[in-house]
């Protein structure tokens, strides 16, 4: 166990909270979101989406702050120091599920840098499914993915303040400067009219359907980067004097704002060409198929456009990868003692050998979405709303009021109170649904 004095610490609250929001800023807010949107209906998913994010999603980010802060160790250190060996063993599931996920992110993650140099070098070419096919298969699918892991092992291996503070310092606001610019580019053209009515008018019949509700909180989860100990283990690395409401509140807008104005770019562009056929028909369809067709018949200014913006969705992959990769490295520090660099190196490599295999089988890779990405995320956040609300109430809210400003230190109370009673049986119900959908697909995967 590392001791606290000697642990790495963030440089800056603004280098931390550049951290967090570029662990929640990634392809989820571009590539999940807007397939969960397209899937979802539209509007009534985005709608309840920011309900989620706001209900859900902020009291959760705070109750994995105060876990970490309070902890000072990663998921499975912390909850053992804190709550006792049996809550440990969750802190082991957390980091098995990162793990997962960043096998078939830094995947997705391979395909974006693909697609960004191809477009400097040929443009997009005219059938997009065909080509879509070609880069999610094969050795180069596997090549990209080995490549975008190297980066990321690269970069944790250099530490919290050399490695992650330093490129979220970069990265964070060249992406957003893209974001923006492309969802004004996307206003200047014909019939984006289309786009904007279905991504912002709901649909009554929608908002009633579960398992709308369903994806738009795990989406929630997912984009904000909960329940598998990211947040948690970031918190761990700073001071008592930080404001944990204040930094939250803009991690979760932030992360918010770019998945909305993401989408001001994906839906105008695919309805005034009329691609909206091809969104829909699978996880990848909007992003990695009806996009690229859209900048192939938009010419010269396509093969610009969608350059940045395969630049953009590589750098917020990357901000997340670190994320990931940190939280299963850091439980290898705290819990073996080894050094940064052997931990990174080791439980990265492990990584990269599991993600060949959603690298070559997309079935695969969106059952394992459906299972780490979904599923094992409720359940994570769950268990961590019980701990925060339930058995570590006191010193929860002591960690929250710590470095708060007085605003936030009156509303500690609250959110205690919601996560206490609001937030578990609503997850309860969503953990259900989700573990009927999740079943279904599994079945449908071996069938
Ligand atoms: N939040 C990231 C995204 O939206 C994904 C992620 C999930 C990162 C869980 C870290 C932990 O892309």
């Amino acid at each position: 166990m590392t001791a606290a004095a000697s642990r790495e610490a963030f440089g800056s609250r603004a280098g931390f909270i550049l951290a967090a929001a570029g662990s929640a800023v990634g392809l989820g807010n571009m590539w999940r979101f807007s397939y969960q949107a397209s899937e979802g209906g539209g509007a009534a998913f985005v709608l309840l989406y920011i309900m989620m994010t706001l209900m859900l999603g902020i009291p959760l980010m705070l109750a994995e702050f105060g876990l970490g802060r309070r902890g000072q160790l990663t998921p499975i250190g912390a909850l053992r120091r804190l709550a006792g060996r049996g809550w440990a063993r969750i802190g082991y599931v957390f980091v098995i599920g990162g793990g997962l996920i960043l096998s078939y992110y830094s995947v997705i993650a391979g395909w974006t840098v693909r697609y960004a140099i191809d477009s400097i070098w040929h443009g997009f070419p005219g059938d997009s499914g065909a080509h879509f096919a070609s880069v999610a298969s094969g050795s180069g699918a596997i090549a990209f993915h080995v490549g975008f892991m190297a980066a990321t092992i690269a970069i944790v291996m250099a530490g919290i303040k050399s490695g992650i503070e330093r490129v979220s310092f970069v990265l964070m606001p060249a992406l957003f400067l893209i974001v923006v610019g492309l969802a004004v580019w996307a206003f200047t053209l014909d019939g984006a009219g289309t786009g904007y009515t279905v991504y912002l008018q709901p649909d009554l019949d929608e908002l009633l359907n579960p398992s709308v509700w369903r994806a738009a909180a795990a989406q929630a989860f997912f984009s904000l980067s909960l329940g598998m100990g990211a947040m948690l283990t970031f918190a761990s690395y700073l001071g008592k004097d930080q404001d944990l409401p204040g930094a939250a509140t803009i991690v979760a807008f932030t992360d918010f704002g770019v998945a909305f104005v993401a989408g001001l770019v994906v839906f105008p562009v695919i309805y005034s060409l009329g691609l909206q056929g091809a969104v829909s028909q699978s996880t990848v369809g909007a992003l990695f198929i009806a996009l690229p067709g859209a900048f192939d018949a938009m010419g010269a200014i396509g093969r610009v456009v969608g350059l940045f913006f395969f630049v953009a969705l590589a750098v917020g992959a990357i901000t997340s990868t670190i994320a990931l990769l940190e939280v299963v490295a850091a439980s290898v520090i705290d819990e073996f003692g080894i050094s940064r660099r052997t931990a990174a190196l080791g439980a990265g490599v492990a990584i990269t050998l599991l993600g060949i295999l959603p690298a070559t089988n997309l079935d695969l890779l969106g059952l394992m979405d459906k299972i780490a990405g979904e599923l094992m995320l409720i359940a994570g956040v769950l268990v961590i709303s019980i701990l925060a609300a339930w058995i570590l109430r006191h010193e929860v809210a002591e960690e929250l009021a710590a470095g708060a400003s007085p605003f936030w230190r009156r509303q500690v109370p609250r959110i205690m109170a919601v996560l206490r009673w609001f937030v578990p049986p609503v997850i309860t119900v969503i953990l259900l649904v989700s573990l009927k959908e999740t079943i279904a697909a599994i079945v449908a995967f071996g069938g």
